[in-house]
């Protein structure tokens, strides 16, 4: 133990390595129930593209019309207008209900933000399928990303609350593969609505459906614990432990849960969220002494989406067609490989979260996009059809890549990264961040492809070492370390780049509650002259542990004597 940590601190006990016990099936089943949100997620996203070039929808809303000597079907003059309306009118959506959601998650909880999400993604859906013409598309698209809005952006924070400190990371990349499932789900539908129908059901059935997992969704939440974090922020501290015990899979008294509670306690106090407490204003969140974490998130996922993920999800196939390639070969083989390959890409993102940690992914992952996205632009540029088969190849590198560090990553570091002050509405701009960038993407590609064709995979290839290289100064590893205490890691003496392991100046794996840096102040919590030191935090802490007492009193009567003795 540090010698800079005072008698009280060794005295709370607080100062030791998380010891938050293992997920259990119950914890693993909540993950899973919630993270149907990502299927919807990745659903939507994943077909509307294809439903835009269902013959049925060109001709139902005129964006398409019939050759009656030929039987095609030829795209009109303001096909690309429309489509583009109708795709942009649903980012619009999740701009606002991930902006919405700052308030919802704070004010009416994580579950409840999550179960209004997916009612309204059912009266979305409905709508969308009931459509009559492009302006009533456009509203129910917008009104179904508003649901998506919200939904991404609460419920990577109900996961990281919910989950175990040492599990954390994998319970969050469960959103991103259930993203990658809906988007795989998506594709398949398509092909068999194709061979099913020939008339408006086409279009109507594949965006009706999606309504089908919301229902789900719905049903779930209703058997989802509150947030034990939510609930401290309360006082409902007796329903917190009695959440985090059904969690942990161990009784109300049992030491890791105790610990838990009393820290989440401390940090309730230290923030300054508790019952009557005001909460963060927009100002602070952007400026104040905790906006590096904010920061650091949208910055992230702005470095996410230029990737260049969207890109080949949205427009690789087209590109290739344009320069030569087969037509159904670059639209089946590219969608369908590319479906299939970011599911069982993040796989191993699921094991590496809490093995390799969150930098070396991150930072990995950026070098294997970057060198993917050059391999496939001089395949391109040789111009044979040797060099387009190497280009599929290495799109998909670029796909496995992707799918197995950026994408779920980025979540797992916004969710975990944002102390709880700050949490609502920096998660927030983080996600909204994110939805930008993909209307950004998706209006912008076009027109840079048109001028600079395959060289755009260059571009890309740029912006990911960026990334790489951003991840490099900035990210702290966040790995094993309990949400209560990642704050510290921001702390100037905890710089990113000295981390590779959670920890302060090299101690390689040791928690930051052995005593790193703990003559610091906690530049997180409060605002001006409130910042909480860390001393006064496991003050707090301790004073909490009177109140654990009281709480395990009421949850289970047997054996507080074992607690008072810790
Ligand atoms: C990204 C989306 C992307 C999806 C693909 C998510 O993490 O935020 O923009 O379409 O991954 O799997």
């Amino acid at each position: 133990m540090s010698s800079i940590a005072t008698k009280s601190e060794e005295r709370s006990g607080l100062l030791r390595q998380p010891q938050s016990r293992p997920s259990t099936a119950y914890a693993i089943t909540v993950a899973f129930s919630c993270a149907i949100s990502g299927f919807l997620f990745g659903y939507d996203i994943g077909i509307i593209d294809s439903v835009l070039k269902m013959p049925s929808f060109l001709l139902f809303f005129g964006t398409g019309s019939l050759n009656a000597e030929t039987g095609q079907i030829t795209e009109t003059a303001t096909q690309a207008d429309t489509d583009g309306n109708i795709v942009f009118s649903f980012l619009i959506g999740c701009v606002f209900g991930s902006m919405a959601s700052s308030v919802l998650q704070d004010r009416f909880s994580r579950r409840r933000s999550i179960l209004l999400g997916a009612l309204i993604f059912i009266v979305g859906g409905i709508l969308q399928a009931i459509s009559t013409n492009v302006v009533y598309l456009c509203i129910a698209r917008s009104i179904s990303g508003i649901s998506i809005g919200i939904l991404s952006s609460v419920t990577p924070v109900y996961l990281a609350e919910v989950a175990p400190a040492e599990e954390r990371g994998r319970l969050v990349s469960i959103q991103q593969l259930m993203i990658t499932i809906g988007i795989l789900a998506a594709s398949l539908v398509n092909a068999t609505l194709y061979s099913v129908y020939r008339n408006d059901n086409q279009w109507r059935v594949a965006l009706g459906i999606q309504a089908l997992p919301a229902f789900f969704l719905v049903i779930a939440v209703y058997f989802l614990p509150f947030s034990p974090r939510w609930l401290m922020m309360q006082g409902r501290d007796i329903d917190a432990l009695a959440v985090l015990s059904r969690l942990r899979g161990a009784p109300p008294d049992d030491k890791a849960v105790v610990e838990e509670l009393q820290l989440m306690r401390a940090d309730v106090i230290a923030e300054g969220v508790g019952p009557g407490d005001k909460g963060s204003s927009w100002k602070e969140v952007l400026f104040g002494p905790q906006s590096a974490q904010v920061h650091m998130s949208i910055i992230l996922q702005f470095f996410q989406q230029t990737t260049g993920i969207n890109f080949i999800l949205y427009f690789a196939a087209d590109l290739f067609a344009r320069i030569g390639i087969n037509r159904d070969l670059a639209a089946t083989g590219l969608v369908i490989g590319n479906a299939a390959l970011l599911i069982v890409g993040t796989l191993p993102a699921i094991w590496a979260v809490e093995k390799l940690g969150r930098r070396w992914l991150l930072i990995t992952g950026a070098l294997t996009m970057a060198a993917a996205h050059i391999a496939v632009t001089s395949s391109l540029a040789s111009e044979s059809s040797v060099g387009a088969y190497f280009a599929i190849a290495f799109v998909f590198v670029f796909t496995f890549g992707f799918s197995a560090t950026w994408g779920p990553i980025v979540w797992v570091v916004q969710s975990e990264t944002m102390p709880l002050r700050v949490r609502a509405k920096g998660g927030a701009l983080a996600t909204t961040s994110n939805w930008v960038m993909n209307a950004i993407i998706g209006k912008a590609c076009p027109l840079i492809v048109d001028r600079i064709e395959e060289y755009i995979y260059l571009m890309f290839a740029v912006l990911c070492l960026l990334g790489g290289l951003y991840t490099y100064i900035c990210v702290p590893e966040t790995k094993g370390v309990a949400l209560e205490d990642v704050a510290e890691l921001f702390h100037s003496k905890n710089k990113a780049y000295f981390t590779m392991n959670g920890l302060s100046s090299g101690v390689g794996g040791r928690s930051i509650r052995e005593g790193g840096g703990s003559s610091s102040s906690r530049e997180g919590g409060m605002t001006g002259s409130e910042m909480t030191s860390r001393k006064d935090r496991v003050d707090a802490a301790s004073k909490s542990k009177t109140y654990a007492t009281e709480a395990i009193e009421v949850v289970s009567p047997l054996q507080t004597h074992r607690l008072v003795e810790t």
